[in-house]
């Protein structure tokens, strides 16, 4: 059942720890004289050693061949006599001095953006080759067998990892995948491998953002002079890109950065950069947050185009403020934390959120006013402030600027006594026409100014 062509010094082992146990058995044999609850125990135990014995007989795979069993094939005996004496910690050059070229494109698959603790995951395949000096052989010999293939983790394998790795829990080391090794010594390898790259973003122009990642893979352990790094053509793919839905990729760069450190002048440290240029699909942030802030800039604008003495005009403006008030926690639970830069878009919400504040004490106080000239006795003159007003307001130009133009003819000719409009006409709801006139001005003088404090606000926050 076990044929002996393992390890000797195991199955020596297990045979004294046999012995060792017989010795035992006996002994409390003797003291106790439990004779059938001994024989219960001893069979089981017994037969586990027995497996043990075993399992340590049989020989494992990849050790130098003591004879040639009848049904061995050729590519048994290749990979028998390549990996004779193979050392996958020895690092596979004939001359110490030489170095290994580790030639390395990345096939990048997908990516995803983990924006909240800055983490750029990038999905990829590495293909990875380098030369094994020891890793050869004529197929001729072995019935022109040509390719070999074998687990990473029984060959020597440049220990090339991420330098900044957004994520130390992950462990370094490639995962389970094969390599193909070729007769002239000649390594290929493909694992699949999802890199962590740490990648501190500013979310200050959101939702227009972009953002200029890098990832930088080198040996860990090795300077260049030991294992040196190399990119096939571009040293990247897309081929097999497959695009995502929050993020265009606009640009990949690849080169290889050789630093040379103040302790070691004498030593190179290579190391592969890839530069990822993402760009956020915004189409869908600017309708459901840019569009809206429009649209309520535009509301809070258009109040003051409605007559100082309606009430609705206040409702339309603390409507305005509620809805900023609700974008702004919104957006507060939206945006990742972005450090000191606030961005853009909370920043035209908070301004928007005060110029509506302010319309809503210009509507207050005009309707105050309002009321108050309401208050007035019909047909008593006009109060100092508001004959000084009109006065002004009545020059053409003012009065065309500020569109009351209309308010002042409209009036001239329907009785035809009163050429002066500073005099008092009586208007609907009890309210001067001098009143009216020089409210509406002041709406459309307010108009300008909050439409300028708009202009100047999207200005000072939109560089370009
Ligand atoms: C590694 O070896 C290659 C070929 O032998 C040589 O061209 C290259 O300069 C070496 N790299 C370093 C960093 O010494
Ligand atoms: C670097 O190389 C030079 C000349 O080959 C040698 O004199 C010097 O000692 C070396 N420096 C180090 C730090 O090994």
């Amino acid at each position: 059942m076990c044929y002996l062509d393992g390890e000797w010094k195991g199955r020596v082992l297990v045979f004294l720890l046999h012995i060792c146990l017989a010795l035992a058995y006996l002994k409390e044999f003797i003291h106790c004289m439990h004779l059938p609850m001994m024989l219960s125990l001893r069979t089981p135990i017994q037969i586990v050693l027995l497996l043990i014995w075993c399992s340590v007989a049989v020989g494992e795979p990849g050790k130098c061949r003591e004879g040639v069993a009848k049904d061995i094939t050729a590519h048994h005996l290749l990979v028998q006599d390549v990996f004779c004496s193979y050392d996958k910690d020895v690092r596979p050059v004939i001359k110490h001095s030489d170095n290994v070229t580790a030639t390395i494109k990345l096939f990048i698959k997908f990516f995803s953006f983990d924006e909240l603790n800055s983490v750029m995951h990038i999905h990829t395949w590495m293909a990875m080759t380098w030369t094994d000096a020891y890793l050869k052989w004529s197929p001729s010999d072995y019935g022109n067998i040509s390719v070999l293939h074998v687990s990473i983790r029984d060959i020597w394998v440049p220990d090339l990892s991420i330098y900044n790795s957004g994520d130390l829990s992950v462990s370094m080391g490639f995962r389970r995948s094969q390599c193909v090794i070729y007769p002239d010594g000649m390594v290929l390898c493909v694992p699949a491998i999802k890199w962590p790259a740490y990648c501190q973003a500013v979310f200050r122009l959101w939702p227009f953002d972009m953002h200029e990642c890098k990832l930088t893979i080198g040996s860990w352990n090795h300077h260049g002079e030991a294992v040196d790094i190399k990119m096939s053509d571009a040293g990247y793919s897309l081929d097999d890109y497959v695009q995502s839905k929050e993020w265009e990729l606009k640009n990949v760069t690849a080169l290889v950065n050789v630093s040379v450190y103040e302790c070691c002048p004498n030593e190179t440290y290579p190391s592969a950069e890839y530069t990822f240029i993402i760009k956020r699909h915004a189409s869908a942030y600017a309708a459901t947050v840019v569009i809206p802030v429009l649209v309520l800039v535009g509301m809070t604008l258009s109040t003051f185009w409605l007559p100082a003495e309606l009430p609705h005009r206040l409702s339309l403006c603390l409507v305005s403020i509620v809805c900023h008030c609700l974008y702004l926690q919104y957006l507060g639970a939206k945006l990742p934390s972005n450090g000191d830069v606030t961005p853009v878009i909370v920043l035209l919400f908070r301004g928007s959120l005060i110029i509506c504040g302010a319309a809503v004490a210009w509507s207050v106080a005009l309707l105050s006013l309002s009321c108050e000239s309401a208050g007035r006795d019909v047909g008593r003159n006009t109060s100092l402030i508001e004959s000084r007003l009109l006065e002004i307001i009545q020059k053409p130009w003012i009065a065309q600027i500020l569109c009351v133009g209309h308010l002042f003819s409209k009036s001239a000719p329907a009785d035809g006594e009163e050429r002066d409009d500073a005099a008092v006409t009586v208007a609907e709801g009890g309210l001067t026409r001098g009143w009216l006139i020089v409210s509406t001005a002041l709406d459309h003088l307010a108009f300008y100014v909050f439409t300028v404090a708009y202009a100047c606000m999207l200005l000072a926050l939109i560089p370009n």
